[in-house]
């Protein structure tokens, strides 16, 4: 099976940056999803990878002046989004009840949501990962069932950092997760992210545990994202 790569460009690049990058892919990769930033999703469009966002609103029209929706976003062609990323969570307050609204409208509008849990330095030094991890997993899939899903882990302490967990720690995590989403009788695919590099994706690619990846920094040369693509292959 190819691994799925994500590509989250976060809050990155002007116009001209955006459209060298869809350019620069000059390959067709049917297992890469490409995140740019909203304002470039129309501009980013390519036959040789799938487009997602970064993230969406869950009311599909009316008064919130700002906010762009899931309804909007499947209006452009967008398949995939990132829900419930760690920034999104830390730095702009999103709680899981929040996450899981957004959760729900994405699917909603046919777009499937590629949903991110992990756990802060704090947590992990505590000893509270797997539990913190349950917590994020359940208060959207305990009474919400839903056939296959799309979970990312992504450590908060990993992220941007050079730091990744090992190899054996992202699978305790990614086994665990496996066990509580068969708990639940949901088919998942699990993708790890965190400071996933051309150096590091090749042992991790070989892990039966891994899926696949949500890559940011490394992402962000697309020839360097090329080469790890093909590493994976
Ligand atoms: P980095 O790859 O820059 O650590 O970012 C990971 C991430 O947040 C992807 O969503």
């Amino acid at each position: 099976m190819k691994k799925i790569i994500v590509a989250n460009l976060k809050m990155n690049f002007g116009l001209d940056e955006a459209i060298n990058y869809k350019n620069s892919i000059n390959e067709k990769f049917d297992n890469l999803i490409v995140c740019p930033p909203y304002i470039y999703l129309r501009d980013m469009i390519s036959d040789n990878y799938i487009i997602g966002s970064q993230d969406g609103y869950y009311i599909d029209k009316g008064a919130y002046t700002g906010e762009i929706s899931f309804n909007q976003l499947n209006s452009i062609g967008v398949k995939y989004s990132i829900i419930g990323h760690s920034e999104r969570r830390h730095k702009l307050f999103e709680d899981n009840k929040i996450v899981k609204d957004k959760y729900v409208a994405c699917l909603n509008n046919n777009i499937t949501p590629i949903l991110c849990v992990g756990e802060t330095l704090e947590e992990r030094q505590n000893n509270k990962t797997l539990e913190i991890i349950r917590f994020q997993l359940e208060s959207i899939f305990k009474d919400y069932k839903i056939e296959n899903v799309i979970i990312a882990y992504e450590p908060v302490w990993a992220i941007g950092t050079n730091v990744t967990p090992t190899l054996i720690e992202i699978e305790e995590v990614h086994q665990n997760i496996k066990n509580i989403m068969n708990e639940l009788n949901i088919e998942t695919k699990i993708l790890y992210g965190g400071s996933v590099n051309i150096n590091n994706i090749e042992t991790f690619s070989k892990s039966n545990y891994i899926d696949g990846f949500l890559i940011g920094s490394a992402s962000l040369d697309p020839n360097n994202l090329m080469k790890m693509i093909k590493i994976t292959m």
